[in-house]
């Protein structure tokens, strides 16, 4: 439904080395949730201005659905108003003199688009997002999170064949953002729509889309399920940005056909999960909810630690302790059924595909 290739832009030509985006390539399958993760500046809106025709890049290739919509190439560039697309922004930007159905109907009017197929239209977007009760408030008298549905009532009565989000939901409390994140899944997926998403937070990353480009300077490091992202990432980039990670210097010591004996700073662990080269330096991944308490058990045999309770940090559902592993301290994340206490000692299983090996320095 959308193909990027080798999209490159530089806001500022006198700087050779100063890319908003360098060579970002991506395909989005029709109904596709698929979206840009990645810190700020480090090109997700640049990308996505340009798909919707906002930006002119200076090289690559934009389709949607099959049509050439940029191609630095051939020289084509099909206007923002021709492209077939539906943006919303995190300014929302609504009409604040209109109603809430006269700000819905406002893009059908721009696309000429009236009578009883507008009406239609009209009714079935506020249907969607909940809003036909609304719909002959004035816009200000709305809530927050109103005001956004107002905004995804606005992009999706054009019925687009793509749907562009720049982080819709940031302006919202959080409490109101994750209910919102939830409304726009299953919306998306009522509709059918393929989406492309923004967003600078991971958690909304992971719980939204089918697939997640994750971006760092201007280009995209990983792309993947946000499974494969958060269990088998491939840098140590993707293993902090997707979640909390215990990141480990390691040297391989010996490599068998699908496993890694490991020097850490833990001692000799096995792994199971690795990158084909093992080139350069290289990390170990594990994540603190991934650790095993192993009560009565000795603490030698395959990936077994002792340790010492450090700290713990009791939040209700989930406790977070700080367990000392000779000279590494590790994070590790249990919850409330059986508590230990500061002091305690205890016996750790860091299960071989619970230990990730990735490219990239540990302390970077
Ligand atoms: N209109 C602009 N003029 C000059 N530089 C810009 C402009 N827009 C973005 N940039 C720069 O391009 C880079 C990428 O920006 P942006 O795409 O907005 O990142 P993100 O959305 O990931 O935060 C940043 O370094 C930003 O400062
Ligand atoms: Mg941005």
């Amino acid at each position: 439904m959308l193909t990027v290739s080798g999209l490159v832009k530089r806001y500022d030509t006198r700087r050779a080395d100063a890319f908003a985006v360098r060579a970002v390539s991506f395909d989005v399958a029709q109904g596709e949730f698929f979206t840009l993760l990645g810190p700020s500046g480090c090109g997700k809106t640049t990308t996505l201005r340009s798909v919707a025709g906002l930006e002119t890049p200076d090289s690559g290739e934009i389709a949607i659905d099959g049509v050439s919509v940029f191609s630095s190439a051939k020289g084509t560039v099909v206007p923002v108003a021709k492209r077939d697309i539906a943006m919303v922004f995190q300014s929302y930007a609504i009409w604040p003199h209109m109603t809430v159905r006269e700000n819905v109907a406002f893009p059908l009017e721009a696309m000429g688009v009236n009578g009883a197929e507008a009406k239609r239209r009209i009714e079935s977007a506020l249907s969607i997002v909940g809003l036909t009760a609304f719909a002959d408030r004035p816009a200000p008298m709305l809530s927050g999170g109103q005001q956004q549905r107002v905004a995804l009532a606005r992009a999706i009565v054009k019925q687009a064949k793509v749907l562009l989000l720049d982080e819709p939901l940031s302006n919202l409390d959080a409490k109101l953002r994750e209910q919102m994140r939830v409304e726009l899944r299953d919306l998306q997926r009522r509709i059918g729509t393929t989406a492309i998403y923004v967003t600078h937070d991971q958690d909304e990353a992971l719980s939204l889309s089918d697939r997640i480009a994750v971006m760092k300077d201007g280009a995209i490091v990983e792309l993947d399920t946000p499974q494969a992202l958060y269990l088998r990432p491939r840098t140590t980039f993707t293993a902090r940005f997707v979640g909390q990670a215990d990141l480990l210097p390691c040297t391989v010591v010996e490599r068998g056909a699908d496993r890694l004996a490991l020097d850490t700073p833990l001692g000799p662990l096995h792994s199971t999960v690795f990158p084909p080269g093992l080139d350069g330096t290289l990390a170990l991944l594990v994540r603190p909810e991934h650790i095993e308490f192993r009560d009565g058990e000795a603490a030698f045999g395959r990936n077994m630690l002792g340790g010492v309770v450090q700290r713990v940090l009791f939040s209700g559902r989930l406790v977070e302790y700080v367990v000392q592993v000779g000279a590494a301290a590790l994070r590790v994340q249990a919850t409330s059924r059986s508590l230990k206490a500061e002091g305690d000692r205890v016996t750790l299983h860091l299960p071989p595909e619970r230990c990730v090996v990735v490219a990239g320095d540990a302390d970077s």
